[in-house]
């Protein structure tokens, strides 16, 4: 018997509210004939396997004619599976609705900026926000969940699928409806509206709320900031209205049901709002050799690390509904393979940084559609390999080690704010070329992932007193109400890096009508900024960049003569993206001083003392050297020591802290053998290796989780 507990509210720190580490696979017994279910039941419960996933696209199945249901082909496979010991966690089907309800409601199709309506024949093609689509995505949760109250094998509910991974944004009639009556419902009367997007710019003005348009870039400019923040808040509000519907259902119908979510691209959803709060838990899907496809700089392990990181960062510990198995294709693009070990190695970083449950996309490939290549556990032939032998291995470790990681959250020393969705959505209205906060963080989290030190996000909202630097990276639009949070922070100890433009923009998006960084920043950090401009990126000849971040213009321009360098200690840094001349209140001290042309002389870092701890401005934006200089120097004074004192390149390393003790995760992310010293007194409690003499031998994708003394 599984069992859940009332989940407490998100949070970086809270652990997944089950007694039990779910462990199997997404499976689709309507891709086989039934003659190998009981095979496949007989080996998932050979390989320990306890949960699997099922239904998200199967509504074809579920109701082949508007309300006729037939839930036997899924009795029958729960069933099989359930005899096994093996549970289920069914979805709400959707992520794709049969043709019969997009041919007689062809009105719930998306539609795009070119106003031209999604086709049937692929996935997440209905419009969200449609009171049609709606209807029928309430429907069809109602029928499922009246028809499994009570079957003892269906232990909780994912809904839909990878919300919004595909697309977000749809341009129908019913979209723009509904964004019109969220308008009304925020501003009440239009001259609030007018003014919060600034209607007397360009005659952006409107007269009454149905003559409000859907934003369109290029249309043939810009539209406003404002009116691009308020759609994708709206799309937002659509997507986690979407969710709620299911979830009422669901909860209704069976209190002792969890329900989830398989987080794909997080596009358009409010981290830390209704979205997360109407989930016992997140589940975050990661396929760390796609991400390598897409990545310029660092590894495949780091981008892992990095996404789920950042997805703690809103709910706390997750659930991986899919972790990638093999190699993985659709038609247009194409994965790594995971080498021997490699497999067991990924799914043994999601469970380091934070992962309660993990599931293998998928069991066997399809044989047919779109996703012919995306391998599972089992290979085309009906044979298990390589990948279902550390599918065993893994399900094993993961039972042993459960009493003691089920209750502990991922330690942290160094946080950077994250999972706010107005700042991220802020900085896309108007991006300018300059790196998003997440770009920033990028560099920071990689600094900190290759050196062993324990960094991951956090919203200022959150529990700060764990930490012991908090960085935030350009977040425009500022509550004064965080301010006092960070200010108790640094009276407590804790060092605060705000980078420039923090606080610069307020909730409407409007550039603020003092000096930046605005009122309670200025007083907390002690300074008012005088000027600001914009700088090439490290290496860039000009001030465009491609949407990748590759410098466009071909020959040097007058904006790659000027450069501005600044003085940190005695190193000379040419500073990129933005400079800002930072004037100093009584008692903020220069940390940096800009070194040539106009702003020699001038402040660019400064600090100020805030009881027991240090309250930063940068004036300027990360850079490689600037995070290898001057953040590094920062790490030191705030006492951050990496986990590992002697760290070997390949190694990543983590902490996971709780009521039974703390488990350090040493992994190999290489295919060689690597030797670690220095590892703390401990024993082994999973994995390839012990320690001996504070030596850890690991062979090729090594694992090794220890429990500390
Ligand atoms: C996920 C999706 C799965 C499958 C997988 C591999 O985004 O949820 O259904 O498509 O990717 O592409």
């Amino acid at each position: 018997m599984i069992r859940k507990t009332t989940p407490s509210s998100p949070s970086v720190w809270r652990p997944v509210n089950l007694d039990t580490f779910l462990v199997g696979a997404p499976h689709y017994p309507e891709h086989v004939d039934e003659s190998y279910w009981e095979r496949d039941a007989e080996r998932m419960a050979a390989a320990g396997f306890n949960t699997v996933r099922m239904g998200e696209f199967a509504w074809h199945i579920f109701e082949p004619r508007e309300d006729e249901f037939d839930f036997d082909l899924f009795d029958r496979a729960i069933a099989v599976l359930g005899r096994r010991g093996i549970k289920t966690i069914l979805c709400t089907p959707t992520a794709t609705p049969p043709r019969w309800l997009t041919a007689h409601y062809p009105e719930v199709l998306r539609v795009d900026g070119n106003g031209r309506a999604a086709s049937h024949g692929s996935r997440q093609h209905a419009d969200i926000a449609s009171p049609v689509y709606r209807l029928h995505s309430r429907r069809i949760t109602r029928a499922m969940a009246e028809h499994y109250r009570d079957n003892p094998d269906v232990i909780g509910w994912q809904t839909d699928n990878e919300l919004n991974t595909s697309e977000s944004r749809s341009y129908s009639a019913a979209t723009r409806l509904e964004f019109q009556k969220f308008l009304e419902a925020r501003y009440k009367v239009i001259d609030a509206l007018n003014e919060a997007w600034g209607g007397d710019f360009w005659a952006t003005a409107y007269d009454n709320f149905d003559q409000i348009v859907l934003p369109l870039d290029h249309a043939p400019v810009f539209p406003g900031p404002g009116h691009v923040q308020d759609f994708h808040r709206f799309l937002a509000f659509s997507t986690a209205r979407f969710q709620h519907e299911q979830v009422e259902i669901l909860r209704a119908a069976n209190p002792a049901w969890f329900v989830t979510h398989n987080l794909g691209r997080l596009d358009d959803i409010d981290f830390r709002g209704q979205f997360s709060k109407d989930l016992d838990f997140a589940g975050y899907d990661i396929y760390p050799l796609l991400y390598d496809e897409f990545q310029r700089n660092g590894s495949a392990s780091q981008a892992q690390a990095f996404h789920l990181d950042l997805c703690r960062a809103f709910s706390g510990n997750f659930l991986v509904p899919e972790q990638q198995s093999g190699f993985g294709a659709q038609p247009g693009f194409v994965t790594l393979t995971p080498e021997p070990g490699e497999m067991r190695r990924m799914a043994w970083s999601s469970v380091a940084r934070g992962a309660d449950g993990l599931m293998f996309f998928r069991w066997r490939p399809a044989h047919f559609g779109a996703e012919i290549y995306w391998m599972g556990i089992i290979d085309h032939d009906d044979v298990p390999r390589r990948r279902y032998e550390e599918a065993r291995q893994f399900a094993g470790e993961t039972q042993k080690l459960a009493p003691l990681l089920l209750g502990s959250s991922v330690r942290m020393d160094v946080g950077i704010a994250g999972a706010d969705f107005d700042n991220q959505e802020a900085h896309r209205t108007y991006p300018m070329g300059l790196p998003s906060p997440q770009d920033e963080a990028v560099m920071i989290h990689r600094y900190c992932y290759e050196r062993g030190i324990a960094c991951g996000f956090i919203h200022p909202e959150d529990d700060l007193s764990r930490l012991k630097l908090l960085y935030v990276p350009h977040w425009l639009i500022w509550q004064d109400g965080w301010t006092e949070r960070l200010h108790r922070f640094a009276e407590a100890g804790g060092t605060v890096i705000l980078s420039a433009r923090t606080g610069s923009r307020d909730a409407d998006n409007h550039v603020i009508r003092e000096a930046a960084p605005g009122r309670s920043l200025a007083e907390l950090a002690g300074v008012s900024v005088r000027e600001f401009g914009r700088l090439v990126a490290p290496g860039a000849d000009g001030l465009f960049a491609s949407a990748d971040g590759a410098p466009r213009q071909r020959f040097p321009a007058e904006s790659a003569r000027r450069q501005y360098t600044f003085k940190i200690g005695n190193r000379e840094v040419t500073a990129a993206h933005m400079y800002e001349i930072v004037d100093l209140a009584e008692g903020t001290e220069v940390l940096a001083r800009w070194s040539n042309r106009f702003l020699d002389g001038e402040t660019a870092i400064s600090v100020k003392p805030v009881g027991k701890g240090r309250v930063i401005y940068a004036g300027t934006y990360m850079t490689e050297a600037l995070v290898e200089s001057f953040f590094a120097d920062e790490l030191r004074q705030a006492g951050v020591a990496p986990l590992l004192d002697d760290k070997p390149a390949g190694i990543e390393v983590s902490l996971r802290e709780g009521p039974k003790g703390r488990l350090l995760f040493v992994l190999n992310t290489t295919h060689e053998p690597v030797g670690v010293s220095g590892v703390p007194a401990g024993k082994a409690v999973v994995g390839d290796a012990a320690p001996v003499g504070g030596r850890l031998d690991l062979p090729a994708y090594g694992c090794a989780v220890l429990q500390l003394e």
